[in-house]
Order: C-alpha cells, then sequence, then structure tokens
C-alpha cells in the first residue's frame, strides 16, 4: 500500500521563532496555527515541528523535563490540539520532534535518581562509579567537555550525558526504560500525530563504559564508535516502532542519524518481517562539503571552519544516496535546519544570488526524495549577524570569542555568524511592521532587520518564495514525487544532470552550480517541452547554453531513458 509520506514535502518549524501571539518574544503554537495557511500555501503538505514538550529549554526544547505536557512559552495542550485538528483539516501532516536518547536534569526520573543509588529510576540513567572521584573514560560530549558529569552529592559517581551536562542520556538498556519511552509515543500517536522526528537515535545504545577511546590526544574527545550506531540501537528502535505502528500502520518515523552515511541510512530503513525501522533519515553526511581557510587572526585562537558545497564531489554523493536507499526508502532533500547555518549563507553565490538559489533548489528538490524545506529558506534568509558573544547561547562560542583581541572581534563576530547555528534559528520575517511582524516584543534572539520579508516577497513575481511555490506544484506530481531517477554522468564540473522517469513521461533537470557558462548537448532531448528556465538558458544548434546559475527543465512522453 501507499504510504502518505512518499509525497511528503516538509516545513520544518522552530517554534520559538516562527509566530509570537501573546508578544513576550517568543513564538508559539497560537503563532504557528495563525500562519498554518501560509505553510499551506507553500504547496508543502507536512510540518516538522521542534520540540515543544515542557522543558528548562537549556538547549531550545531538547531537554525534556515533562513529555506529556506542552511548555507553557509555547503554549498549552489545548493549542496543541487545535494546531494537530486545524492542520488536519488544512491535509497538512504533524511530525513531532521526538527526544529520546535524553531527558533534562530536572525531569522527575532524574531529580529521584538522584537522591539515592537505590531509587527506583536510578537504573534509568547510566552511571560509573570510580574509585578516586577521577573521570570513568575519555569520551568527549558533542557540546564540548567530557560525557561524564560529577554527582554533586556522591564524589566518586558521575552521570552520562551525550550532550549539554543537563541532559543525562536515558539507559536503554533498561526494559523499562524502553517501555517508558514507548508510552510517551503512544500518548502522542494517540492524539493524531502523524510521524516522529526521532532526535539522536542513533546514540540509544553505548559500548561498554569501562574503556577509554584510543587517541593520541589527552582529554575528552568525541568517540562515536563508543556511543553511535552501535548494533543495540537497531534492536531498540524495531521495539519501539513495531509498537507504535500497532496503533497507527501510517505513522512516518523520521530518523536523525546525524553521523549516518549511505550504508547505514539504508540499514535503519530496511524493512524487517515486513515492517520498517524508520522511514527515512536525516544525516549531516547528506552533502559533500569542503572547508574554507579561516581568517587569519594575530592571536593563536583555533576558528572553527566554514564549509562550502564540493560540487566535484556532489555527483558520487547523489549516487551514493539514490542507489543506497533505492530499495529500502527515499533520500531526504534539504540544505539546511536548525543545526545547520542557513542555505543562503552557505550554498549562494553573492553575485548571483536569487538565481543561485533557485538553481540549488531544483538540483536538490526534484530529485527522488523527501524535500525538508527549513522555514525562512523560502525567502533566501540568511543567518543573522550577532554583535555579541553571549548571544550565540554557546559556551564554547562565547569562549573563543572572548579569547581574541578586541580589535578583532567585531570580525570574528561575523565570521562565526556564517557558520554557526544560533543566528539560523532567526524570527521570521513577515512584513515591516516593528520586529518583522513577528512580535510586538523584541524577539528572543536580537537582530537586525532580515533584508527580505514574506509580505514583499509575495508581492514579487520572480521572488524565490513563489519560485518554490511553482518547484513543489511540480515536485508534487507523479513523474516528480515518484519516478525514476538517474543522474546522468558529464564532464563539466558543477553541471548536474539528471532524469526521472514514470510510466511514459520522463523529465531532464539539468542545473549549472557554477559561474561560468556550461554546454550540454543529448540528442535524445531536442525537441522536448521546456517545463521552466532559471537565469539564461539558449539552444544553438544542437547544444543547450546554460549561463551561471541557470537551470533547465525539460519533459517529453516519449521516454529516453539511459541503457542500463
Ligand atoms: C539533535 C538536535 O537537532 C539538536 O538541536 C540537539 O541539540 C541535539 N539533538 C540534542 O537533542
Amino acid at each position: 500500500m501507499k504510504q502518505w509520506y512518499e509525497n511528503a514535502i516538509i516545513y520544518q518549524v522552530y517554534p520559538r521563532s516562527f509566530q509570537d501571539s501573546d508578544n513576550d518574544g517568543l513564538g508559539d503554537l497560537q503563532g504557528l496555527l495563525d500562519r498554518l495557511d501560509y505553510i499551506k500555501s507553500l504547496g508543502v503538505n507536512t510540518i516538522w515541528l521542534n520540540p515543544v514538550f515542557t522543558s528548562p529549554q537549556v538547549d531550545n526544547g531538547y531537554d525534556v523535563s515533562n513529555y506529556f505536557t506542552v511548555d507553557p512559552h509555547f503554549g498549552t495542550m489545548a493549542t496543541m490540539d487545535a494546531l494537530i485538528q486545524r492542520a488536519h483539516e488544512l491535509d497538512l501532516h504533524i511530525l513531532l520532534d521526538f527526544v529520546l536518547n535524553h531527558t533534562s536534569d530536572q525531569h522527575p526520573w532524574f531529580q529521584d535518581a538522584l537522591k539515592s543509588p537505590k531509587s527506583l529510576f536510578r537504573d534509568y540513567y547510566i552511571w560509573q562509579d570510580t574509585p578516586n572521584g577521577q573521570v570513568p573514560n575519555n569520551w568527549g560530549s558533542f557540546f564540548g567537555g567530557s560525557v561524564w558529569e560529577q554527582v554533586p552529592t556522591e564524589p566518586n559517581t558521575y552521570y552520562f550525558h551525550l550532550f549539554d551536562k543537563h541532559m543525562p542520556d536515558l539507559n536503554w538498556a533498561n526494559p523499562e526504560v524502553r517501555q517508558a519511552m514507548i508510552e510517551v509515543a503512544k500518548y502522542w500517536v494517540g492524539k493524531g500525530i502523524d510521524g516522529l522526528r526521532l532526535d539522536a537515535f542513533i546514540h540509544i545504545a553505548k559500548a561498554d563504559l569501562g574503556q577509554n577511546f584510543p587517541t593520541d590526544q589527552t582529554g575528552p574527545v568525541i568517540a562515536e564508535p563508543m556511543y553511535a550506531n552501535l548494533p543495540n540501537v537497531v534492536t531498540y528502535l524495531q521495539e519501539f516502532i513495531d509498537e507504535l505502528r500497532k496503533i497507527n500502520p501510517d505513522l512516518f518515523i523520521l530518523g536523525e542519524g546525524a553521523s549516518a552515511d549511505p550504508a547505514l541510512a539504508a540499514l535503519y530503513t530496511r524493512t524487517n518481517r515486513g515492517s520498517a525501522l524508520c522511514d527515512a533519515i536525516v544525516s549531516f553526511r547528506n552533502l559533500p562539503k569542503q572547508a574554507v581557510p579561516a581568517p587569519k587572526l594575530t592571536a593563536t585562537v583555533k576558528l572553527p571552519l566554514a564549509e562550502q558545497l564540493d560540487t566535484a564531489a556532489l555527483p558520487t554523493s547523489i549516487v551514493q544516496w539514490q542507489t543506497a536507499l533505492a530499495q529500502t526508502t527515499q533520500p531526504t532533500l534539504y540544505f539546511s535546519n536548525h543545526d545547520l547555518p542557513r542555505m543562503a549563507t552557505v550554498y549562494a553565490d553573492r553575485k548571483f544570488e536569487t538565481r543561485s538559489l533557485k538553481t540549488l533548489a531544483t538540483m536538490q528538490y526534484l530529485q527522488r526524495g523527501i524535500p525538508i524545506i527549513y522555514y525562512g529558506e523560502e525567502l533566501g534568509l540568511h543567518n543573522a549577524e550577532l554583535a555579541r558573544a553571549t548571544a550565540f547561547q554557546d559556551q564554547m562560542t562565547s569562549t573563543l570569542i572572548d579569547q581574541v583581541p578586541e580589535a578583532e572581534r567585531p570580525a570574528v563576530l561575523q565570521y562565526l555568524s556564517g557558520l554557526h547555528k544560533t543566528p539560523a534559528r532567526q524570527a521570521m520575517p513577515w512584513d515591516d511592521s516593528a520586529h518583522q511582524g513577528f512580535s510586538e516584543h523584541e524577539p528572543w534572539l536580537r537582530t537586525q532587520p532580515a533584508p527580505i520579508t514574506v509580505a514583499a516577497a509575495e508581492a514579487d513575481p520572480d521572488s524565490i518564495l513563489n519560485f518554490y511555490r511553482k518547484l513543489f506544484q511540480l515536485k508534487q506530481q507523479p513523474l516528480f514525487a515518484t519516478g525514476k531517477f538517474r543522474l546522468l554522468l558529464v564532464k563539466t564540473a558543477g553541471l548536474i544532470v539528471y532524469q526521472r522517469q514514470l510510466g511514459q513521461k520522463s523529465a531532464l533537470v539539468l542545473t549549472n552550480l557554477t559561474s561560468e557558462t556550461v554546454t550540454y548537448q543529448n540528442d535524445d532531448w531536442l525537441n522536448a517541452d521546456i517545463t521552466f528556465t532559471v537565469g539564461q538558458v539558449t539552444l544553438d544548434e544542437n547544444s543547450w547554453h546554460l549561463a551561471p546559475w541557470s537551470t533547465l527543465v525539460l519533459q517529453q512522453d516519449q521516454v529516453a531513458w539511459p541503457a542500463e
């Protein structure tokens, strides 16, 4: 049976930044509810909502203290119910961000577990006793420092946290934890949500804690083989998902496999006894990137490196993802999310800004796969420029900025604003009113007004916004939603050419991801209909010429499918 999510086009909403309805500077569920018609107008059919559970907000909701309630900043359960209902009336599906690897340290389970080793909830978390109070091993946390935090009342005992120290990891080896998380998820499935984005699920199994990760470095190091993609991840996941599918066989499971390569993504989406594990995977490895040299500073401060698209490696990467997932599911197609800098900041060509963004979107979203659009991307929104070290809300980054001599700080703030996740989480700019229509209050993240708003983009027929609408209309057609996919080998670096085919219909998508004119010849397509172009495209003799960052999409009824 065909599942609804085979045609999913997902719009990611970071709720605290989308629309504030009660003017406290933080976006909320009522704000989102008020903007559902806008989301619908984009031609998407699914919303991925970043976490809205009750949370101390140490990590903007990824630190959950109560899974059964909505955080008061975001509204009430009644608003959540109304949101789900209205979304469904508009044929929009809702995916909830489901945090299952860890809780907040304020969660009652952890608070109880901290009280005594005899707590009934002690085994819900991961502890290690050390004879002399030294750190149990050298494993590093993704948020800096060690994964181990000393228990204040028990100096010889540490608890495990892969992310912030206020986010202790749950012990999935404990069947009670697995059952408890199934109950939480069942509660939300019962509320009518259509799917879950499984946060950090690849980390739910850990290796033997009594070992160091082999390294020459001193101090904590990122030790993925010790806490990522271990075999028990699949075991725990299968049980969790099987239980949920019993109550909703159509539930869409989008797994966040941050470090998953195509082979792992295939493993996590393979079907087993008739039921899939995840239905799709998002990974940080979805696009090939290369590092850009950092600015030179007088101080010896090691700046993180910005990245850009490695267009030379792109064809291989596309083929690897498409091929690996051909038997199980579809790839996910995206550029940005709340953990990454914005697409326009990283990938746009400044000289050909608008058309480069349209061309990149075409290249990515017309492939076989599920597009995921990060809110504001449809406007061409850039990362905001943050003016203070603390604005990054990230200890490692503020410490680094503080080490830079004052004279060089403005340049460093600007540089880091272009590659950090927090400046990509700014308030959605709706119109020219105060705070760009997001709120009457200063938004939680103070930024300069964005140079583009929804209202301005609506009024411009050539805007990226209106282009996205046309692109998604096309994407919803069966040919682009479910048709076969084939990348054609071309000699010109940066020219991506692929074909889609369904029944008697086929399409050729050509995108020039370079700032040079490129030429392409394919006699099978000379009489095809032009579906649309971006930039300047000409046909002379038998060759197509695509000016910098131009796109050509052709369709024809006769199938010209290259020989296998
Ligand atoms: C992945 C989320 O996308 C990220 O924002 C969060 O910090 C970590 N998981 C921890 O939950």
